[in-house]
């Protein structure tokens, strides 16, 4: 199933230093559960970000003792330079050059590191560009397509959600018939010839409810859906959900859209509280974010609606369009209070 992205035996190493920079991404359709070697349980459609990325310059010194190790902002970072390092020789047949070298990986994001927005998925989209750099510096160049779907399956082995931050847009990881050559190794553009222009220029705000650990790994959380009873329904019903997406995406009609979107969000919630442990990701103040968006929608019929992923903190959606100023001043009057220091992070994502 794999056999074409196996690597080219034949490659000429040598020191080199190369940067690439990834964004990150949010799911609208979400990726919960998963089986061996980072198969999704699901398919999943998430907005690549515009603003916040990774950041990455990785070093590669050639024929020394295989080893990494990284630097965030500067300072080292002993356990993500074990994850790396794992990751490396985890991926091997797919670069063989992989272990015959050393490396220092430095890595920033333009985003807090606190905020809950996915570093994983920008942080290891990035290595696999990186990556993707070196492999065509020592075994010949490939198509740019190419190169981007073999990055996007690399970074799905580091974490599953960063194969979708390889591309701009709307964009699908998971097999499903609704999508033509939708995968479950690597994720693809949703074609933009079938998404309303409606979609094509939206708002993330990112409200920092809480700015601590999260209380709940992805690891942890994918593994408790394993014992799930509700796990299965939960997977069925993302697939079904792909149906009134796309008729949404297509016909630009936002109130199905808000209704698919924020029932997402909280179904994924929902799975976390029904576990065993039961874990509940939510904090007070994204509960009285959650009922004065439905107040304010209610009130005015404007488009403003939610998002969550495993944490407290609310991805704010609404399109840029007319209304945008009167939903950020009421964000900026009503919102910010409930977060923990008027900690925002407002991105968008155009296309
Ligand atoms: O890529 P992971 O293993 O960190 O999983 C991320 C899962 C969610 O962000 C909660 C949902 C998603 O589809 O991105």
């Amino acid at each position: 199933m794999t056999t074409q992205f196996i690597g080219k035996e034949n490659f000429t190493i040598h020191t080199q230093t190369v940067t690439e920079s990834c964004p990150s991404n949010i799911a609208l359709i979400k990726y919960w559960g998963k089986y061996a070697d980072q198969i999704p349980a699901n398919p999943s459609i998430s907005y690549t970000l515009n603003h916040c990325k990774t950041n990455t310059s990785m070093e590669f010194i050639a024929n020394e003792p295989f080893s990494v190790q990284t630097l965030l902002s500067g300072n080292e970072e002993v356990k993500f330079a074990e994850k790396i390092e794992k990751y490396f020789r985890n991926i091997e047949q797919y670069l063989p050059w992989i272990l015959k070298g050393r490396y220092i990986i430095r890595t920033e994001n333009t985003f807090p590191h606190s905020s809950g927005i996915a570093s994983s998925a920008s942080g290891f989209g990035a290595i696999a560009k990186c990556l993707m750099k070196l492999d065509e510096t020592f075994t010949g160049e490939i198509s740019k397509e190419e190169s981007l779907r073999k990055a996007s399956f690399l970074s799905r082995l580091g974490s599953g959600s960063a194969c979708r931050s390889l591309y701009n847009g709307l964009i699908v990881w998971g097999e499903t018939d609704e999508v033509e050559g939708s995968s479950d190794l690597f994720a693809v553009p949703y074609p933009e010839t079938e998404i309303h222009e409606i979609f094509k220029n939206f708002n993330d705000w990112v409200l920092l409810i809480h700015e601590g650990q999260k209380s709940v790994s992805s690891t942890v959380g994918h593994g408790l859906m394993n014992t799930n009873p509700y796990a299965e329904r939960r997977f069925q019903e993302a697939r079904e959900n792909f149906v009134p997406m796309k008729e949404v995406l297509k016909s630009g009609d936002m109130e199905r859209f808000i209704k698919l979107v924020e029932h997402e969000a909280l179904t994924l919630h929902a799975m976390m509280m029904m576990s065993d442990p039961a874990f509940i990701l939510m904090k007070t103040g994204t509960l009285e974010v959650i009922n004065k968006i439905w107040d304010f929608r209610r009130e005015t019929g404007l488009p403003l609606f939610f998002t969550l992923d495993a944490g407290a903190n609310v991805h704010l959606l609404f399109p840029g369009n007319d209304s945008e100023d009167q939903i950020k001043a009421f964000i900026e009057a009503e919102l910010l209070q409930h977060t923990q220091k008027n900690g925002v992070v407002k991105d968008v994502m155009r296309f």
